[in-house]
């Protein structure tokens, strides 16, 4: 396999050589390199964490159609096909009602597919490995040099010793903590964040599903999201405070928040299952820029945070990282550099617009400690809007199902 010849290469020389080295084997690097690969530049993916582990971290379960049709178009759709769920709509809950939003009906036939995001990563994978591909898993004290010259390098350890990779592009996809974005000199980049006063509790359940598309619940209590995975498993989230432990969350207490938040009057039924796995996650929109800084190119989380409530996150590295193959298949066909040096304000475009839409997801939806009563009224003023308004709910739906790629 060229996994193990590469690894035997790695070991038997300090130094090694590549077209576009990757940082971070996430959606955005492993998607990456699997879009080069198909128009025949090479490149190496260094891992931080095992393959493993990264092929079982729970995350992100909606895709736009923008990502769901690009990812059957490049050959690494069919399981999310054959598994994946299409959902058409989703269901807006306040007041005890709920009120769907016709996604497909608003957006001329547009619609988002539940495949969980450790799924995905497990197709990239297996594609990048069938395909020959250069994937190093569990690599360590990586750094990235000589960004604003024509050979820039990445330094890392791998098996206890210290290597070189020589590149002619890097593309930094190691998320919102790897060593990408801190290596561009402050100066040269503007960083914007919010933090919010909540975060998720986030569940995966085994039962049966509750309902027939995701529910997106405002409620006084704080906000609550039915999701799915599978026929057998569920996931669920609801509103908390942030630096709460989870040991003060025991499954009674999840349930009976979820039942009080997703209460109606017309006698729906949460179904409760066994909790398999549960965890707490912090919300910030973060955006850095410009994505790039000489040869390195800042994709995905590692340039962009959104809140999790637009459910934008994953679709938004899928945006930027092909984006950002075009650019390299124009300069490996013709040197033209144009679409490289449009890079970041061709993603920023699209960040920017997912970033409102993700601030204006959440805080029409959630309970903010620091509001009063005049702002829950806009709250409800607003979804009273959108579920009225044909005009207000089309603009949700199409930003929800994805604007069109590139
Ligand atoms: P990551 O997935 O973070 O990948 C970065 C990779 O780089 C990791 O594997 C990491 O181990 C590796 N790495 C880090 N540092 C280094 C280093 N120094 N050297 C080598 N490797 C390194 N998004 C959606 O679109 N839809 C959703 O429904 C959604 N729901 C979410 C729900 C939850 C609970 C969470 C936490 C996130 C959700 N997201 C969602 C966001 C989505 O998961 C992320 O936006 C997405 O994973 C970003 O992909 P990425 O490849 O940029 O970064
Ligand atoms: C899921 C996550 C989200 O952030 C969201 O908005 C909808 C669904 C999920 O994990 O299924």
């Amino acid at each position: 396999m060229r996994l193990e010849s590469l690894r035997e290469t790695i070991s038997a020389h300090e130094s090694m050589k590549t077209r576009v080295g990757i940082v971070g084997a996430g959606p955005a690097g492993l998607l990456l390199s699997h879009l080069l690969h198909r128009a025949g530049i090479e490149s190496v993916v260094l891992e931080a964490r095992s393959r493993e582990d990264i092929e079982s971290a729970i995350r992100a379960g909606v895709l736009e159609q923008g990502t769901v049709d690009l990812l059957i178009e490049t050959g690494v759709g069919e399981r999310m096909q054959r598994e994946g769920f299409v959902h058409h709509g989703i269901e807006l809950r306040f007041g005890g009602c709920g009120h769907r939003i016709d996604l497909s009906g608003l957006t001329g036939g547009r619609a988002i597919t539940v495949y969980a995001q450790h799924e995905l990563i497990k197709d990239l994978v297996a594609a990048r490995v069938d395909g020959g591909g250069e994937i190093v898993f569990g690599v360590s004290d990586v750094t990235v040099c000589d960004l604003d010259g024509d050979a820039p390098r990445i330094v890392f350890d791998h098996d206890g010793s210290s290597h070189e990779l020589r590149c002619e592009f890097i593309a930094g996809c190691d998320g919102f903590h790897g060593v990408c974005r801190p290596a561009i000199p402050r100066a040269l980049l503007s960083e914007h964040t919010r933090i919010y006063p909540y975060g998720w509790l986030g569940i995966l359940a085994s039962a049966p599903p509750s309902a027939r598309e995701l529910i997106y619940a405002y409620h006084d209590r704080g906000f609550a999201l039915v999701s799915t995975r599978s026929p057998q498993i569920q996931r669920l989230y609801i509103q908390c405070d942030p630096v709460d432990p989870i040991e003060n969350w025991p499954d009674a207490r999840i349930w009976n928040e979820l039942h009080a938040r997703l209460a109606t009057d017309d006698g729906w039924q949460l179904i409760e299952g066994p909790v398999l796995q549960k965890g707490i996650i912090p919300m910030r929109s973060f955006v850095a820029e410009p994505m790039r800084y000489g040869r390195l190119f800042l994709a995905g989380d590692a340039a962009h945070i959104v809140p999790p409530t637009g459910a934008k996150g994953l679709n938004l590295a899928v945006a930027d990282v092909l984006v950002l193959s075009r650019a390299l298949v124009d300069y490996y066909r013709s040197r033209d550099t144009n679409a490289l040096d449009s890079y970041s304000e061709k993603c920023l475009r699209r960040v920017w617009r997912a970033e409102h839409f993700s601030w204006w997801m959440t805080s029409m939806l959630h309970q903010a400690p620091d509001e009063d009563a005049f702002y829950r009224r806009l709250q409800r003023s607003q979804l009273d809007y959108l579920v009225t308004s044909r005009a207000a709910a089309t603009s949700l739906a199409e930003n929800y199902v994805g604007l069109p790629l590139a």
